[in-house]
């Protein structure tokens, strides 16, 4: 694999530090932790690894409110602890992207800590203040994301700052050239570290509106998600002139020995609005993350638009990016697959046979579900702040699911880990490790075909005519993938050969003359003899 195009070429894997493994007892994920389990990871056949973040932090947002840029949480370990696990999975052929999160910092960042000393302070103009509307009030209709005004007034200096998601996370001024080059220097710290990249979180969203214009009403025409809130993020989010900073991010990444790569939480529902994050001619980020496709329903007609619009519009030079579960949407084998592992097996399928980089999240390659949890009680602030189940992030952090061990392999059997642990019976790594017909092995076999056929990483995607229900591209001259995401049988015409994979491991080897029928939620990766 080419090693400035391993980000195209590979599979990608998420994991949320804090859930992974826990390697001092304590019920929290740690550096350390993941270290012992790269294993897992390169039996698997991972090349590279985003980990949520990993600096310090009072965890109001779980790490998405940073206090010092240039740090390791405690609750994660120390810098050593970072570099030692950067180095041994480099030396597995494996990258570590970090987080970024450069749209806010927490309220305790010295940075803000001095803002709130005074209009004349030094960093006050480090982060979005405004006077009072007229009448009083907000300065504007912005709403947060998370529900609210995205506007707290600080009284003892009259006036609001802007915080897109939580008040504890102020919003950083983006048109202060001090704001850029302080993350310049943090970018080339982290670069020198020998990460391979970032994450950036809420990438779309850093700079805005200078003049601080109302957002407009959602339509009926918008795309249901937005429809959730009720404006349409024009001014507080997603500006033109974001892409000045991620043209100057991108130089730095790309004048670095080996280049570093960028890859972006661009949360716009609408593939035109999606697709100037790449740039002009791969000047901006490597891999923008498609809502669209997350968001899609497990439906073949939707997600094969979605792919077909990616497909049409997305420049040559720029590459797809595709993922089914997060921190933040949920996990496929829940909000997919429905609790039906047969729809986890055709979900997982479609995401390592397209084309396009797959990111896998811990779990998903044991089709592992999300944990039902009480709003009340979540740790979540943003299902706290809604009290609605549905906005409760909890249930898809849960610990990994390594063994159906007391503490799931995941801590020890007398330590509280931090959120609960799901049904380690039904779904955990050992047990699917000995098993041959598992998930596991499913998504470890998939990985191994795209890294063995150079067609499954870079030809083209063709797609075919198929019934209702059914999904079925060509990649290259020899392979075809032909997936049922509905409930009745379908048959599949224009596929010849042999089956390579089948989601049901039965109809591995299978002979397929012109045509194949599939059973309920059922999908192959047909491979035609030359
Ligand atoms: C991103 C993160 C999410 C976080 C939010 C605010 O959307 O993925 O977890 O809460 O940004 O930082």
């Amino acid at each position: 694999m080419a090693a400035d195009t391993w980000w195209r070429d590979g599979v990608l894997y998420q994991i949320y530090p804090r859930s992974f493994a826990d390697s001092d007892g304590d019920g929290i994920g740690d550096l350390r932790g993941i270290l012992a389990r790269l294993d897992h990871l390169e039996w698997l056949g991972i090349d590279g690894i985003w980990l949520n973040p990993t600096m310090p932090s009072p965890n109001e947002d779980w790490g998405y409110d940073v206090s010092d840029y240039c740090g390791v949480h405690p609750d994660l370990g120390t810098m050593e602890d970072l570099d030692a696990l950067v180095a041994a999975a480099g030396k597995r052929g494996m990258r570590v992207l970090l987080d970024l999160v450069p749209n806010h910092t927490s309220d305790r960042h010295a940075w803000f800590v001095d803002a709130l000393s005074g209009r004349e302070a030094q960093h006050r103009d480090y982060y979005v203040w405004a006077d009072p509307a007229p009448g009083g009030g907000p300065p504007n209709n912005w709403e947060s994301n998370f529900g609210g005004s995205a506007w707290t007034l600080h009284e003892p200096t009259g006036q609001y700052y802007l915080n897109n998601f939580l008040p504890s996370q102020p919003d950083l001024n983006w048109w202060n050239e001090a704001v850029r080059d302080a993350f310049d220097e943090m970018l080339r710290f982290w670069f020198a570290r020998g990460i391979a990249g970032f994450r950036i979180d809420v990438c779309h969203a850093i700079v805005k509106d200078r003049e601080l214009r109302d957002d407009p009403a959602v339509t009926a025409e918008d795309h249901p998600e937005l429809r959730r809130r009720s404006l349409k993020h024009v001014f507080s989010m997603n500006r033109p002139e974001v892409h000045d900073v991620l043209r100057r991010w991108r130089a730095l990444a790309d004048s670095d020995d080996p280049p570093k790569i960028l890859v972006g939480e661009t949360y716009v529902l609408d593939l035109d609005q999606l697709i100037p994050y790449y740039g002009q001619g791969e000047d901006e980020l490597h891999l923008a993350f498609n809502f669209l496709f997350v968001h899609a329903p497990f439906d073949a007609g939707a997600l094969s638009a979605v792919v077909a619009g990616v497909e049409e519009k997305l420049p040559e030079v720029a590459w797809p990016v595709y993922t089914g579960s997060n921190h933040d949407a949920g996990r496929l084998a829940t909000r997919w697959a429905d609790g039906d592992e047969r729809r986890a097996r055709v979900a997982l399928m479609m995401l390592l046979t397209l084309r396009g980089t797959p990111f896998l999240y811990y779990g998903d390659e044991i089709g592992m579900p999300e944990v039902p949890q009480d709003a009340e009680t979540a740790l979540d602030p943003v299902a706290r702040r809604t009290g609605d189940p549905s906005d409760n992030r909890d249930v898809c952090r849960t610990p990994m699911q390594w063994s159906d061990e007391p503490g799931g392999g995941f801590t020890t059997a007398e330590a509280k880990p931090w959120l609960p642990i799901g049904d380690l019976a039904a779904c955990n790594v050992e047990a699917q490790r000995a098993d041959r017909g598992s998930v596991l092995h499913l998504v470890r076999d998939l990985i191994a075909l795209r890294r063995d056929e150079p067609a499954l990483r870079s030809s083209s995607y063709e797609p075919l005519a198929t019934p209702d229900g059914a999904w079925a591209w060509r990649r290259g001259e020899r392979f075809a993938v032909a997936l049922n995401l509905s409930g009745a049988d379908v048959t599949v015409d224009g596929v010849d050969g042999r089956v390579a994979i089948a989601t049901n491991r039965v109809r591995d080897g299978e002979t397929v003359g012109g045509a194949i029928e599939l059973g309920p939620y059922e999908g192959v990766m047909v491979e035609r003899r030359t």
